[in-house]
């Protein structure tokens, strides 16, 4: 990688993908011209998108074109309702995403979830329980636990009764080495921030949540600047919705990571805002990376000029900060959407009828507003 080349694959993949990532690569493109980078973007089909190109998922171009690239920008994959006879293994979450978190050893999952004072009406919590603001990194394993533990099947039973059923088998396995890794991401992250972890299991009934809480204890001791608590995930639920000024980092195993930090989004105001990094580990220096927003699809709104940029926006940016090392241009972008935001625009997930000098805007608006704002 030449320093000031930036050469990513672009994959925008389906429903509302295209859409952002359109926006994301415009806004990159004057973020890059404005600091003297270049930027090498090759988009290619994933998803549905990969499947009628090139009847996979992720189709072997896509593939090679990601091997060769230093980051992935990331759309989003998956229409629930196409094509319901496509077995669940060629389908585009499992086929395209799964398989390249795991073929890229993506294990770290950086979810940062902020509340901007400007949108604080869209938190669904009341104003008192916003505190001075919300503002919480969710970090998430992903490359094991239940959506990749052995064995993993479905077979037909006998019950005691002689009655026949079906039974599903999914196995939630962790090595100590495997929450090793994600915890020192963890400490590492709240040393960049307030200095809080809060680590999240099950340890009161599953065997995995006492595994992990020991080693995360364990890795805890070589971080005595960083506060370490351990938190139930039932209760961690119900905490984000009391008192979530509360956390700071938040650690957790991949389905609780998956599903806390949906939660953790509905604080931010909206999931279109939420973007996220997927590390694998870091050699001589440089971080692989793929950086997607953490909403979906959205096949509802797809195609018409409605979907909000910001989260891929703020994911090309966490690009920029984890694989590229520029902060600075992170920043820059950054700051372009909070100055879009603060100057009134909206798309109609943030949009509040009573918010005085909201300005109700499409998804291309929105991405040349950020665009002119980091140019
Ligand atoms: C996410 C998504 C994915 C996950 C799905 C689409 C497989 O919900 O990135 O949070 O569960 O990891
Ligand atoms: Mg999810």
């Amino acid at each position: 990688m030449s320093a000031n080349t930036l050469r990513i694959a672009a994959l925008a993949g389906d429903g509302i993908g295209p859409e952002v990532m359109r926006e994301a690569l415009k806004v990159l493109r004057a973020a890059t011209q404005a600091h003297a980078l270049r930027l090498e973007a090759t988009e290619a089909p994933v998803g549905w998108a990969g499947i009628d190109a090139a009847g996979k998922a992720l189709p072997d171009a896509t593939l090679e074109l990601c091997r060769r690239s230093d980051a992935i920008l990331f759309g989003s994959v998956g229409l629930p309702d196409r094509d319901p006879t496509l077995p669940k293994e060629e389908r585009p979450e499992r086929a395209a995403l799964l398989r390249i978190r795991k073929e890229f050893g993506l294990f770290a999952n950086l979810r940062p979830v902020q509340l901007p004072r400007a949108l604080a009406h869209g938190c669904p919590l009341k104003p008192e329980r916003q505190g001075d603001g919300i503002d919480i990194l969710v970090v998430r394993e992903l490359t094991g636990g239940l959506y990749f533990g052995q064995p993993k099947r479905t077979e037909d039973i006998v019950l005691p009764d002689g009655t026949k059923a079906q039974r599903a088998t999914d196995t939630l396995v962790y090595t100590t080495p495997e929450i090793e890794r994600i915890a020192h991401v963890a400490f590492q992250s709240a040393r960049l921030r307030r200095r809080k972890v809060t680590s999240i299991d099950k340890a009161n009934v599953l065997e995995n949540g006492v595994l992990w809480r020991d080693t995360v204890t364990r890795v805890g001791r070589g971080y005595a600047d960083v506060a370490l608590e351990h938190m139930f995930v039932d209760n961690a639920a119900m905490q984000f919705l009391l008192r979530p000024t509360q956390f700071d980092v938040v650690l957790c195993e991949n389905m609780f990571g998956d599903i806390l930090s949906d939660e953790a989004a509905a604080l931010g105001g909206s999931l279109g805002m939420l973007p996220s990094a997927s590390l694998g580990a870091t050699a001589e220096g440089r971080t692989f990376g793929f950086y997607e927003p953490a909403g979906g699809t959205a096949p509802d709104i797809a195609g018409k000029d409605l979907a909000n940029p910001i989260a891929q926006v703020l994911s090309a940016a966490l690009m920029l900060r984890h694989s590229f090392g520029r902060d600075d241009v992170a920043r820059a972008i950054e700051q372009g959407v909070a100055r879009a935001i603060d100057a009134g625009l909206r798309t109609g997930d943030i949009f509040h009828p009573g918010d005085p000098g909201a300005r109700r805007v499409g998804t291309r608006e929105m991405g040349d507003a950020i665009a002119a704002a980091v140019g």
